[in-house]
């Protein structure tokens, strides 16, 4: 939820801070701040809202410190303003921290009463004052092994010293953390994609990991303080400089590219030649499970409810889907024929990790399905399917949603064949359909221009309803999470059928309501609820796939028909019309669409 970067250097760092802060805004962009150590004092700039607003700050300090640490906030403890952006200081330390300390309020009252005093409403201000006090008695590396032990909760932390300008200090504890090495130089970040553009050299840190880092070398210690050896991984070549070309917003570019993103996935794990579905060195064999339970949070899990139905379809598994915050505290039945499934395009969503170390630490099988195949999530789990879909920056996810369902389908098709639920020629039509979808969704994209021309209506309503029925349904919750999450009005996603059981009464009239009903088994008992909301003065945009014997409504208010492809794989090409609905609700708005408010791109905190 937060965004964190230390440098230590043989020139001055802050320039670089402030340009790595920007690649990190997607992490959080309540407020930001660094601080630099320059000639034995702390000098400290923050402000509230974007990185933008602390570049003429920091241009106009002239810092010329050698070492520092930067934050971009995502508000936990406290408003999100100056007092309580990051980093937090005393005359001698600075931190910066990612993630909730969740004793803070004894260890504050204690450290009140031995005379410390507080400036800020944030739990992270505790660290600073604990570790002002056991450096008075301490070396570093025992004042850091001491304070990280009387910490509860979360975090990753970049701390300096006035006392020691050569070095900073990272540690983690489920908050992800990694250094970077460089020329004269290294580096502390939150992850790898705000280390990349000046190293592909990164070392992740574990949780109880705290390293001592300088300019010209690194030490790792484990929660004892004991010192150990950490792995340099040297990271693909990515696009680094990512950027939004032709287009507005990231998201924009991001729906734009999901032909390729979908066609590279597909090119992944089909092999063009025989058609054979590769997913190499699968782990396990048919008779090792008889259970798939799916689990993941927001959009991820949205992509786990559409697989239940391909599951349900394809194969005799009991099949389970969860939200993984609901997942971790239920009193769950690990039994060892379980086959547990993540999907996080992350990798570092905090419930879906601590879901995932719940079921490790139960001895269960494990498989995540991840976009950033070096996060928490993807080195912790014992089988790891990428999706393939590039770095993902808009806040709402769009090109890894279809590649998390691609990836779904494609596991379903895998364990289906193994288990012989599905038959040869079954299988290879489905893999030949599945080589049509980019084309397919390149087609359904053309739809832009009519959703553009609809999504007034939606910025200007009270509310709206997405209705679906079968894998229609979790489709209609994932166009109402991008429509919320965009435009900041409510929308519900709900399940077609269910209307006349209570949420019929929320129909007013003009109410704009959207009917997903693609022509398949649901699609009769689909337009009857349709019927049921007009009658009570919805304005219905129905999303439908063409046909060759189509259906008019004279009462219905839109129309918008993606293209035709086999029943299982309606949901990718039903979904694109919903992400432009959202994407053009929200420009009609004005509002930031690739960082919307309250919202970051990867929620590491519970
Ligand atoms: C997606 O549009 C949302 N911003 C959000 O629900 C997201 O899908 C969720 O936080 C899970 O993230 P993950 O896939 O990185 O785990």
């Amino acid at each position: 939820m937060c965004g964190i970067i230390g440098i230590s250097s043989n020139k001055p760092v802050s320039t670089i801070i402030l340009n790595s802060l920007k690649k990190l805004e997607y992490r959080g962009y309540d407020s930001a701040g660094l601080a630099t150590i320059h000639k034995g004092f702390i000098n400290e700039i923050k402000c509230e809202g974007r990185v933008n607003n602390l570049e003429k700050n920091v241009l106009t300090s002239k810092s010329d410190g050698l070492i520092g640490i930067g934050h971009v906030r995502w508000a936990t403890h406290g408003a999100a303003n100056t007092i309580n952006a990051h980093p937090h200081s005393s005359e001698k330390v600075s931190v910066v921290h990612n993630g909730i300390i969740e004793n803070v309020t004894i260890l504050k009252k204690h450290l009140i009463n031995n005379g410390h005093k507080f400036k800020s409403q944030t739990d992270t201000e505790v660290i600073v004052h604990l570790i002002t006090e056991y450096l008075k008695t301490n070396n570093i590396k025992n004042t850091i092994t001491k304070v990280l032990n009387k910490l509860h909760g979360s975090f990753a932390l970049g701390i300096i010293f006035t006392d020691h300008p050569d070095l900073l200090v990272g540690a983690r504890r489920g908050s992800p953390l990694a250094v970077g090495y460089g020329p004269n130089e290294n580096y502390l970040g939150s992850d790898s994609y705000a280390l990349k553009s000046m190293t592909n050299k990164i070392t992740y840190l574990d949780d109880g990991d705290f390293c001592i880092l300088r300019k010209d070398k690194v030490d790792f210690y484990n929660s004892e303080g004991v010192i150990i050896n950490k792995k340099i991984l040297e990271l693909s070549k990515e696009d680094i400089d990512i950027n939004k070309g032709d287009f507005k917003h990231f998201m924009a570019k991001e729906i734009a590219e999901q032909p390729n993103t979908i066609n590279a996935c597909i090119k992944e794990y089909i092999n063009k030649l025989n058609n054979e579905l590769s997913i190499f060195n699968f782990p396990w064999k048919k008779e090792d499970f008889n259970k798939i339970i799916l689990i993941g949070c927001g959009t991820a899990y949205h992509a786990c409810v559409i697989a239940k139905y391909w599951f349900e379809k394809l194969t005799n598994l009991e099949v389970d889907v969860d939200i993984a915050s609901e997942f971790r505290y239920r009193n769950n039945r690990f039994r060892k024929d379980n086959l547990y499934v993540f999907v996080s395009q992350s990798g570092e969503t905090a419930d879906t990790h601590a879901a995932l170390d719940l079921c490790n630490k139960n001895k269960m099988k494990t498989c995540a399905i991840v976009n950033v195949v070096e996060s928490s999530i993807a080195r912790d789990a014992q089988f790891v399917l990428p999706i393939h879909c590039g770095q993902e920056i808009g806040v709402a996810s769009t090109k890894a949603f279809l590649g998390q369902m691609l990836v779904l389908y494609l596991i379903t098709l895998k364990i289906s064949k193994i288990r012989n639920e599905i038959n040869d020629l079954q299988y290879a039509n489905k893999i030949c359909q599945l080589k049509e979808l980019p084309e397919l969704i390149l087609k359904t994209l053309k739809t832009e221009t009519k959703i553009s021309s609809l999504s007034e209506t939606f910025s200007n309503a009270k509310g709206s309803m997405f209705l679906g029925r079968g894998h229609s349904y979790p489709v209609a919750l994932e166009g109402a999470l991008k429509l919320k999450e965009l435009s900041y009005i409510h929308a519900e996603g709900y399940p077609a059928g269910e209307m006349k059981h209570g949420p019929l009464a929320l129909i007013e009239e003009g109410m704009p309501v959207v009917v997903i009903a693609p022509r398949d088994d649901h699609y009769e008992k689909t337009m009857s609820n349709m019927q049921e909301v007009i009658a009570r003065g919805a304005k219905v945009l129905l999303i439908t796939n063409k046909s060759s014997d189509e259906i008019k409504f004279d009462n219905l208010w839109e129309k918008i028909e993606v293209e035709t492809s086999s029943i299982d794989l309606m949901p990718f090409l039903l979904t694109i019309p919903l992400q432009n609905l959202a994407y053009y609700s929200a420009l009609t708005l004005g509002h930031d669409i690739d960082k919307p408010r309250n919202l970051a791109k990867s929620v590491t905190v519970e």
